[in-house]
Formats: C-alpha cells, sequence, structure tokens
C-alpha cells in the first residue's frame, strides 16, 4: 500500500496510491498546509543557549511582553521555548504583531507554522544484509536510532528487548506511561509526544500509541529485533527484522490523525532526540519549503548535523513526475524508493477460459468456481450516471446490478473494493496504468490490471449473456529488480540546481514490517482484516532502511561524521539500469544501499558545518537568512565564496546544470577525499562521459600513506549544449583501488528543457 497522506513520504507510505490522497485530503488531512495563527520565531541571538533553559525562555517571554504590552498576555501566548539548539519560540501572533516582531532587534524569521503530510523482511536479503552479515554488537547495542513519525507499538514482537541491556549511558531521554501506551523496555527506550497547538484531534490519543501504523512500521523496519515468521496471511513469510536488530529506537510522535506533522512539533522533536542523545534520525515526514533556512526538516536537521547526528529523510511520492524531490537539503540524506523482487499477483479465471493477471494483495480464498461479472459502467443507477460509475465512486451504482457480482472500475478513487463490498458486490476488477508497481491491499476479493488486460475483460463482458469470472487469492512471483518506485520523488532538486537529488534508492515496495492492531490493514470502512505485520509502500518505508543502514555504519564507525557516514553509503551503493527509469539518478541519486559494502568505502567526501554554509552563500543566500542556522556569529557571504567552484561542496555526486542553449557549459567540481582505507593505498580514477559531454580529472592517481589523509583533486565537466528532448544525461567518477571502488555519479542537467 502506498500509504496515502503518510504514503507521500520517508515520510509517507503508500498505503494507498495517490488517489487515495484525494479522498484522505479531504477527510483526514483536514488542515492539510493550512496556516493556523502558530509562528515560530528564531532569535539571532545563539550564545545565551548554554544558559539555563529557563533563562532562555524568559528572554522569549521579554520579547513578548514588548510586543504584547504585558507579561500575562505574553504568557498566554507563548506556546514552547526552543532553548538547547537552537534559540526560538512558538507561539500565537496576527498578522499585525508578525509585522512588528518582524522588525525587532535580534529577531530572525518569523516562519508561520504549516501541517505537513507522513509522506522484512526480505528487503534487507535483498540489498545484501543477510542476517548472519557481521556485526559490532557492542557497539549496535549503543546506538540510538529516532523516529519522527506517528507514535509506535510498544506491545510489537519488533520490540521485544531479549538479551539487550539497560540502555547506553549516554541515553537522557525519557518514556513515561501514557494512554493506552505500557511503557519501555530496553529496546524501545524512548517514546513522547509533540502536539503544541493543543487542538483536539478525535481520531487520535494524547500518547506516543501509534493509531495510524505508518510509526510501527518504519521504526521496526529501521532497529526492529528479529521476529521469526513473520508475514500477512500467509504472504511473504519470513524473519522480520531492522538492520540493527541490537540497536535502541527512540520514538517522537509529531503526526497527527486529523492535522499530519506540524512544523512546531517537528522542531521540539528534534530538539529532544538531539539532547536525548539519539545517534541517527530518520524521518518520513514531507518537507515543505525550498528555503534550507526556514524549512523544519531542514533546519532541525542541521542542528543534528551540528551534534553529530545523520538525518534520513524520504524524498517524497510524487513522482514519476521530474522536480518532486522533497527534503532536498545538502545535509539530509534524501532517500527514494525502489522495487525488490518480490511482487504480489492474481489470476482471474473469465468463464470463457482465459485466465489474465491482476497485481495486489488480496488474502481471500474464493468460495465459488465463479461468480457473474458486470463493470460499474454496466450498473449505473441510470444513464446520466455512467461516466462516475465507471469508476465505481460510491452512490453512482444501482446495488440491485452489484450484489453477489465481481464489478469491473476504472481507478478513480482509492477504495473501490469497499464500496462494490458495501453493496453486497463479491470482487472488483480494477483497472489503471500508473501504479502496478505496487501491490495494494484490499479489504474483499480485488485486483488491478492494466487498460490492455482490462480490454480483454470487457470485450469478453460485452462478448456474452452471461459473462462470469473468479479472483483467485494472491501469490507471490519473483520479478526483475530493482528499479524506481513509479511513485517515487524525482529530481532535478527544486532547491538548487548545483545538487543531485535524491541521494540514495533503497527498498521501498510492500515492505513487510511491524503493524497496529488499532487500525485494520486499509483503513477503509468494512475492512475486517487485522494483522501484527503489514506491507506498506512508498518513501516512508525506503527512508528507515537507510536510517538502518546509517545506524549499522555507525556501529562499526561510531567517531564518524555524518557525512562521512553519508559519503560511504552513496560510494558504495549498487548503480541502477537507467534502461528501466530513464530519469536515471534523478530517480536512483546514487544508486540502490549496500549496507555491507559501505562499512569499507576506502574514500570518504567529508563536508563540515562550515562548509555547508559556504554551499548556502554559493546558493546566493543572504548573510541574514543564514542567522536561523548560525545564530549571531557573523557571516559575511562574500567573504566565504570559494573562487571558480560549480557547487562549493565537497558532495559525493556532482551535477552541472547547462546554462546556455548556444555554447558549451563548463564546470570546475573541487573535491577532497579522506582516506578511511589501508594507510597505503593508491587509486585511480575512471571516467564515463556520456556522448557530448568532456570529463576531466587531475590528478588521474591519488596516492595516500596514512590513515586519515587527505587528497584534493579537481573534475572539469564541459557539456555541449542539450536538444530540449533531453532533461539530463549521466556520467561518471570512480576512484578505484585493489580493494575498493569509491563511485560518484556525474549528472548534466538541462534546464532548458521540456519537463
Ligand atoms: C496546551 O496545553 C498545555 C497544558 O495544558 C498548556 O500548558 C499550553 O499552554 C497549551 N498551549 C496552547 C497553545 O494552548
Ligand atoms: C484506550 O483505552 C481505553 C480504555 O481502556 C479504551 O476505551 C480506548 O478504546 C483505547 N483507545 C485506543 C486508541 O486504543
Ligand atoms: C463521459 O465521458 C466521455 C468521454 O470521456 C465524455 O465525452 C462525455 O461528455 C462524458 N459524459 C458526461 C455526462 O459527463
Ligand atoms: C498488462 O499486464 C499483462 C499481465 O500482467 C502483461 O502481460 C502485459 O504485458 C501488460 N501490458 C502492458 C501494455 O503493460
Ligand atoms: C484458482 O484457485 C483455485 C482454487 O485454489 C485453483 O483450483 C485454480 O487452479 C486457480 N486458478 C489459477 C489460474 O491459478
Ligand atoms: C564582507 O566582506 C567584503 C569583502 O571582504 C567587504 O567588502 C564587506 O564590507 C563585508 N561586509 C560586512 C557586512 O562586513
Ligand atoms: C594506477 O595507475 C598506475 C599508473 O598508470 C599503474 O601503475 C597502477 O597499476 C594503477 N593501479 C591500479 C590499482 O589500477
Amino acid at each position: 500500500m502506498i500509504m496515502g497522506y503518510y504514503t507521500y513520504i520517508c515520510s509517507s507510505p503508500i498505503r494507498h496510491l495517490p488517489l487515495f490522497l484525494l479522498t484522505l485530503t479531504a477527510l483526514r488531512v483536514a488542515n492539510g498546509d493550512v496556516q493556523k495563527d502558530f509562528y515560530i520565531v528564531f532569535i539571532r541571538d545563539h550564545s545565551i543557549l548554554n544558559k539555563e533553559s529557563s533563562a532562555v525562555q524568559q528572554t522569549h517571554l521579554d520579547l513578548l511582553s514588548s510586543l504584547k504590552g504585558s507579561e500575562t498576555e505574553a504568557r498566554e501566548a507563548l506556546v514552547y521555548s526552543y532553548t538547547r539548539s537552537f534559540n526560538a519560540f512558538a507561539t500565537r501572533l496576527s498578522e499585525d504583531e508578525v509585522g512588528k516582531l518582524s522588525s525587532m532587534d535580534g529577531v530572525g524569521s518569523v516562519i508561520p507554522n504549516r501541517y505537513h503530510k507522513l509522506h522484512t523482511t526480505k528487503s534487507w536479503d535483498f540489498i545484501g544484509l543477510p542476517p548472519t552479515a557481521k556485526r559490532n554488537l557492542q557497539v549496535e547495542s549503543n546506538i540510538i536510532v529516532g523516529l519522527l513519525d506517528t507514535g509506535t507499538t510498544p506491545q510489537s514482537k519488533s520490540f521485544k528487548d531479549h538479551g539487550l541491556g539497560p540502555p547506553p549511558a549516554k541515553w537522557k531521554g525519557t518514556c513515561d506511561h501514557f494512554a493506552n501506551f505500557s511503557g519501555c523496555n530496553n529496546k524501545l527506550i524512548g517514546a513522547r509526544y509533540f502536539k503544541l497547538d493543543n487542538f483536539t484531534d478525535p481520531d487520535d490519543i494524547l500518547s506516543p500509541l501509534d493509531i495510524d501504523g505508518h510509526g510501527t512500521h518504519t521504526s521496526s523496519t529501521s532497529a526492529g529485533s528479529q521476529v521469526p515468521n513473520a508475514n500477512l496471511y500467509g504472504l511473504a513469510k519470513g524473519t522480520a527484522r531492522g538492520a540493527v536488530p541490537s540497536a535502541r529506537v527512540a520514538v517522537y510522535k509529531v503526526c497527527w490523525a486529523s492535522s499530519g506533522c506540524s512544523d512546531m512539533d517537528i522542531l521540539a522533536a528534534f530538539e529532544a532526540a538531539i539532547a536525548d542523545g539519539v545517534d541517527i534520525i530518520s524521518i518520513s515526514i514531507g518537507g515543505s519549503s525550498g528555503n534550507y533556512a526556514i524549512d523544519s526538516i531542514s533546519v532541525g536537521s542541521f542542528f543534528a548535523m551540528r551534534n553529530g547526528i545523520l538525518t534520513v529523510a524520504s524524498a517524497g511520492n510524487d513522482g514519476p513526475y521530474l522536480g518532486s524531490v522533497s527534503n532536498h537539503a545538502p545535509w539530509l540524506f534524501t532517500v527514494g524508493a525502489s522495487g525488490i523482487d518480490r511482487d504480489f499477483r492474481s489470476k482471474i479465471v473469465l468463464g470463457n477460459g482465459l485466465t489474465v493477471t491482476g497485481v495486489g494483495v488480496d488474502t481471500f480464498e474464493p468460495k465459488q468456481k465463479s461468480y457473474p461479472l458486470t463493470s460499474g459502467r454496466d450498473a449505473a443507477k441510470d444513464s446520466k450516471n455512467r461516466n462516475l460509475s465507471s469508476g465505481c465512486i460510491d452512490g453512482t451504482m444501482d446495488p440491485k446490478k452489484v450484489k453477489g457480482k465481481i464489478v469491473y472500475c476504472k481507478l478513480a478513487v482509492w477504495g473501490a473494493d469497499a464500496v462494490i463490498k458495501d453493496l453486497g458486490g463479491i470482487g472488483t476488477i480494477i483497472e489503471n496504468d500508473q501504479f502496478l508497481d505496487i501491490a495494494q491491499i484490499f479489504m474483499a476479493p480485488a485486483t488491478m490490471v492494466n487498460s490492455s488486460t482490462g480490454k480483454t475483460i470487457t470485450d469478453y463482458i460485452h462478448s456474452t449473456r452471461g459473462p462470469t469470472a473468479v479472483i483467485n487469492k494472491s501469490q507471490e512471483v519473483k520479478v526483475q529488480a530493482p528499479f524506481a518506485a513509479s511513485f517515487s520523488s524525482r529530481g532535478p532538486n527544486p532547491g538548487s540546481r548545483h545538487l543531485l537529488k535524491p541521494d540514495i534508492t533503497a527498498p521501498g515496495i510492500d515492505i513487510l514490517a511491524s503493524y497496529t492492531r488499532l487500525r485494520s490493514l486499509t483503513g477503509l470502512k468494512g475492512d475486517t482484516q487485522y494483522s501484527d505485520f503489514t506491507f506498506m509502500s512508498g518513501t516512508s518505508m525506503s527512508c528507515p532502511h537507510v536510517g538502518g543502514a546509517a545506524a549499522y555504519v555507525k556501529s562499526f564507525h561510531p567517531s564518524w561524521s555524518p557525512a562521512a557516514i553519508k559519503s560511504a553509503i552513496m560510494t558504495t551503493a549498487t548503480p541502477m539500469s537507467s534502461k528501466r527509469d530513464r530519469q536515471a539518478e534523478f530517480a536512483h541519486g546514487a544508486g540502490q544501499v549496500n549496507p555491507v559494502k559501505a562499512l569499507s568505502p576506502g574514500l570518504v567526501y567529508d563536508t563540515d558545518e562550515f562548509s555547508y554554509i559556504q554551499f548556502l552563500c554559493h546558493e546566493g543566500y543572504s548573510d541574514s537568512s543564514l542567522a536561523n542556522l548560525v545564530g549571531q556569529e557573523p557571516i559575511n557571504c562574500s567573504k566565504l565564496l570559494p573562487s571558480n567552484s560549480e557547487d562549493a561542496i565537497n558532495y559525493p555526486t556532482m551535477q552541472l546544470s547547462l546554462k546556455s542553449r548556444q555554447e558549451p557549459t563548463t564546470g570546475i567540481f573541487r573535491r577532497v577525499v579522506t582516506n578511511v582505507g589501508p594507510s597505503q593505498s593508491v587509486y585511480n580514477a575512471t571516467i564515463k562521459a556520456p556522448k557530448g559531454v568532456a570529463i576531466t580529472v587531475k590528478p588521474t592517481s591519488l596516492s595516500f600513506s596514512r590513515v586519515s589523509q587527505k587528497i584534493s583533486f579537481k573534475v572539469v565537466v564541459k557539456a555541449n549544449p542539450m536538444s530540449s528532448a533531453v532533461v539530463m544525461l549521466s556520467g561518471s567518477l570512480v576512484w578505484k583501488s585493489p580493494g575498493h571502488t569509491v563511485r560518484s555519479p556525474i549528472v548534466i542537467f538541462n534546464p532548458m528543457a521540456r519537463y
């Protein structure tokens, strides 16, 4: 299932495909991206942060008092003070007050609080991390993975703590008893929730308890314990586990059933996770603004990075459209979704003996050999309704024409299976050409077919007086993989032409992981299927795979910086074929994550905070807009600008954007690699350049004599103008030593193309 509302992000499982979003947007995300009168106010002075929290909060009250006229009013208006990682507060303001506050001394940005959508398991074996892979258990059990999500299910077998000692000494977080939440153990060591708007949510509960299933799924994927015999009604049977089964999990619930995930809560959770001592943060929530200095996930993850914590985020489920990637700040690890070599198919046997195939998870064994077959169009209440009833939309069909039958529908909104069942129908065949790479879970017998199979079925319906059919229970089949998921958001990066995003790809289709018993499998009316494990699809699911992989790498290299861990995972990723996915790196980033290889990358492209600021300066961020990130320390971008560098960042990938339709474009990329392999090693460069592009590297050989030694080099990319039909071309630079392969994709992007 592509999780609908959540689905859309490392954020969203595709629980229901994007169309479902249409309904969900109306139903459940009533507040989706609606601006409330809450604002987040950033204060420039960060030097005060070493003081007591209450002292910092008093400065917020003083500022608000001077705006509101009294401390009483200030106290009423103040919602939350951020006093640990960054200096800011959340407050209620009128528009008028926003203007006044923005111009006050010492105030950085005043940002409206917005609500975001949330964007087994075989997947680990598929990417080469078998249960027998080497582990560094001693350190692994000190690793804490923090998840910002819908909470979790403490009773889940994925959070059994057998064999684990008490939480690591560095852990400063908390886990209390909450409503319907039994508390933590030595596996699930932290659980908190943030709901600063205080709006009552009739569909949720003020507790870290996950009533949605999304957070349970993501947290068990990243670091769940081993659970033998996990399956969904017998499908995909196997041992479910996270990448680091001995690592600890801390959950921060920031996403709520009715409202989604708000900026105030996301920032508060980042601050808490940093102070609590997590090692890796995984967040499967949609980012909003392209501005890295004000987007809450970008800002929160910047402070995490400053504290040595890598944040892994979902790229979004808005594919296959180009330019749809979200969470694309350079310090974020942006994860796209790919398919694994498993799919779920159902046979449809027609009355004329023909057998055709559909896609989806249908757990129902048919009771009869065949049933009468009709189409939504033919079952219309009256001729006026035919167009709507062909999509089997609720209220457009005549129940008498549906009862006891299998109904053929064109995909219009998600949940046709529930509509047909509600009318007394037996099953549903849904036609659609876009989302056939995901096995939607159905609440009644149903399957999804493409339009050519659909034509076979409708031709048959109209060829006979008494058409019949049966839909068989789904079975697991092997398919060619990996490939980019249709829904996975694609580059180019809308926030910067100089930065390739997504960074990496991981399995995100039909992932089996823990689920909640508080919600039926589909969440649709009338669904009676409940399970401890279920499939979800989305970059929400691929994100915790990379979060888990990062924790795995960290368990072997506890001192590596966030950028070094990210580089190790990117340069050792398995390149994916562009034959099936023509958007190539815009869909795949550096390729499919390979956790075991990432333990030994040979070289890393390391980057520090200063370098990220330099990048932002190069991108044209003003000195003052950077204050949210760096505080008052005066930044003078014109002093920081590096000379003659295409992207001003030491990134493991390179992207050159064409600047002219007539002239060739040349870009110079300056890079530094750090030796984390054998002390004496020599790396030679191999370049792959696409037609019309010349790529040179200098020097062509790097000779290291010690560990941690840094060597710089320069890559010059010269690209001829491209036809407006070509959006991008792919090249690469590979540094090879006898034991290591360090690969960087080089993408040439044509912003003048039609896309
Ligand atoms: C939310 O409720 C808490 C506890 O009752 C209270 O301290 C806080 O001021 C409230 N916040 C808002 C925005 O009403
Ligand atoms: C929470 O517990 C109460 C009391 O046992 C119960 O009525 C309610 O349904 C529970 N809510 C959820 C979401 O589990
Ligand atoms: C039904 O759909 C057809 C084809 O899309 C269109 O030509 C026709 O106008 C529609 N009829 C109604 C009543 O909307
Ligand atoms: C439609 O689905 C069938 C059965 O899965 C498959 O054989 C066929 O190639 C598909 N057709 C197209 C155009 O994708
Ligand atoms: C459908 O399921 C029935 C009952 O399990 C089985 O006899 C039949 O062979 C199946 N048909 C196909 C085409 O798999
Ligand atoms: C920033 O640096 C430039 C170049 O050194 C200098 O001309 C300018 O005055 C500086 N700006 C500020 C605000 O210090
Ligand atoms: C690297 O290149 C040098 C000089 O061309 C050559 O002697 C050496 O064997 C190469 N090393 C590798 C690992 O290919």
